[in-house]
């Protein structure tokens, strides 16, 4: 069974809750909430403050991709707001292995997310301490782009050294995913589906769930 993590950068800012509260409502399990500082990636989003304000009336999994430079600065930050999951990016931890023990500290879930270019090499020594790795299949910084074809070969490269090492760890991708190419990343292993533009530019947004969810069934 997959689960649905809907990104809230495609979410009407204006009319966040309200917007949340459908997705919650039509049965996704995650909010992905994707923050940006503007010096990791080229854009700015949101911080912990937001995230506090919608966890009063939320019941989702907070999931908390950051995408930003000194990590573990914002950890402490995000975890007090009531994220369940943190993510790191390993292209901006210069001691990864301590920035996952940090955000283990707090008892919540922590990721690792990997930018496009990024070898699953890059973390095959500190994986077995994650719960979740994030496979960007767009480059970081905007909503709406168009998926890599490239990375269902690392999808399925990860899914390998996961079961080669019998571990438990959920693989989450993120970008330019549709219903029309779900499918594909989930044979390659992925189980945790972000979709920001598909989901909250549709007119019809339990439709659009559903169809995620048939379209992801093998
Ligand atoms: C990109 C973000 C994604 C983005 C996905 O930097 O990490 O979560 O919102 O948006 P779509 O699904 O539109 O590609
Ligand atoms: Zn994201």
């Amino acid at each position: 069974m997959i689960k649905l993590a809907p990104s809230i950068l495609s979410a009407d800012f204006a009319r966040l809750l309200e917007d949340v509260k459908k997705v919650e409502s039509a049965g996704c399990e995650y909010l992905h909430i994707d923050v940006m500082d503007g010096h990791f990636v080229p854009n700015i989003t949101l911080g912990p403050g937001l995230v506090k304000s919608l966890r009063k009336d939320v019941n989702m999994v907070f999931d908390a991709h950051l995408m930003i430079e000194n990590p573990d600065n914002y950890i402490k930050d995000f975890v007090d707001a009531g994220c369940d999951l943190i993510v790191v990016h390993q292209e901006a931890c210069k001691h990864l292995h301590r920035t996952i023990q940090n955000i283990k500290s707090y008892n919540v879930k922590a990721g690792v997310a990997l930018n496009p270019a990024t070898p699953i090499e890059t973390i095959k020594h500190v994986i077995e301490d994650v719960d979740m790795v994030l496979i960007m299949t767009v480059n970081p910084g905007f909503g709406g782009q168009s998926f890599i074809e490239g990375m269902i070969p690392k999808i399925e490269e990860l899914k390998k050294l996961i079961d080669d090492r019998n571990l438990n760890i959920d693989i989450q991708v993120d970008g330019g995913i549709k219903p029309t190419n779900v499918d594909k990343v989930v044979k390659a292993g992925a189980n945790i589906i972000v979709a920001g533009s598909a989901i909250f530019n549709s007119d019809d947004i339990v439709k659009t769930v559903n169809l995620f969810r048939e379209n992801a069934s093998l």
